[in-house]
């Protein structure tokens, strides 16, 4: 039976499939320290970038359902995968009968608009999961702001894992990350910026800067997504006026609550603590 929705103000709901959108919440909580934060990692499932379209659809919708039930107004989902495989299927779909004046917004537009202003080649590379290089949401993103951006994209499928298993700093990480980073500017050598369209990504940026040629720029979200967010509070008040504002954050996640705080203590560099919750049915 469908669940009544709270109706009072509530935190924003920041959602990834593990713990990479972290780095995401760290950079919005950076800009607006203000609102309250609901974070949700649904590290049970994870990861996502290796998952069908049903599957990322379902579980990131489920994720959504259940940050409205807890009280959020706005979801952000602070995953390329999830942004990439679901985003516009529960805005068109799933938002006008769960509740046409809640919000799901994604990480790929925020990332998208900035390019125009970065890349002179207009020659654009994009690092990712299988999962969204394989969506073409890139591409298709940029084609309709920016027809003139060529994009390239190159499936990094072994720097979530590595991220994961806490091997970031890793001497093995480098073959890996060097790896990727020539096998996508082999495809193009006109490409002058590189979007690290993952939220892990981040956390291998010290070791992709060493590998990546110096005359090209490596765009990361996280500030990008937290001023994106600042604009859309200005621009849509009815939805701020739902999003309350205490300056704390919460986390829940969908795996044992000792793995979500080890783990999260990489992302955040500080404790947190953690409530397990369920999202299947
Ligand atoms: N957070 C996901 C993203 O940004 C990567 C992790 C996963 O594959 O679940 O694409």
């Amino acid at each position: 039976m469908k669940q009544e929705l709270p109706s009072i103000p509530g935190p924003i709901g920041v959602f990834d499939s593990g713990y990479g959108g972290l780095t995401i919440l760290s950079k919005i909580r950076e800009a607006l320290p203000e609102y309250d934060y609901m974070y949700l990692g649904d590290n049970a499932r994870t990861p996502y970038g290796t998952r069908s379209f049903e599957i990322v659809y379902e579980f990131t919708l489920e994720a959504v359902t259940k940050l409205f039930e807890m009280g959020c107004h706005l979801v952000i989902l602070a995953c390329n995968t999830a942004s990439a495989k679901a985003l516009r299927s529960i805005q068109i779909n799933d938002l006008p009968h769960l509740d046409p004046a809640r919000r799901v917004l994604g990480v790929i537009r925020p990332t998208v608009e900035s390019i125009d202003g970065i890349t002179r080649s207009r020659h654009v590379g994009v690092l990712a999961t299988a999962g969204t290089i394989k969506s073409e949401s890139y591409p298709l993103e940029v084609h309709k702001l920016f027809p003139d951006i060529r994009v390239t994209g190159e499936a990094c499928p072994l720097w979530v894992p590595l991220v994961e298993n806490n091997e970031a700093q890793g001497d093995g990480t480098d073959y890996f990350i060097r790896k990727y980073i020539d096998e996508l500017l082999a495809k193009d050598k006109e490409i002058d910026t590189v979007i690290l369209g993952c939220t892990h990504y981040p956390l291998l940026l010290p070791k992709i800067k060493k590998y990546m040629p110096v005359h090209i720029t490596t765009v990361t979200q996280g500030e990008l997504v937290a001023e994106s967010l600042k604009d859309y509070f200005h621009r849509h008040p009815e939805i701020d006026t739902q999003c309350t504002k205490g300056g704390t954050c919460i986390y829940y996640t969908t795996e044992a609550e000792e793995k979500f705080i080890e783990s999260a203590s990489t992302f955040l560099n500080e404790e947190v603590t953690v409530q397990r919750i369920s999202l299947e049915a």
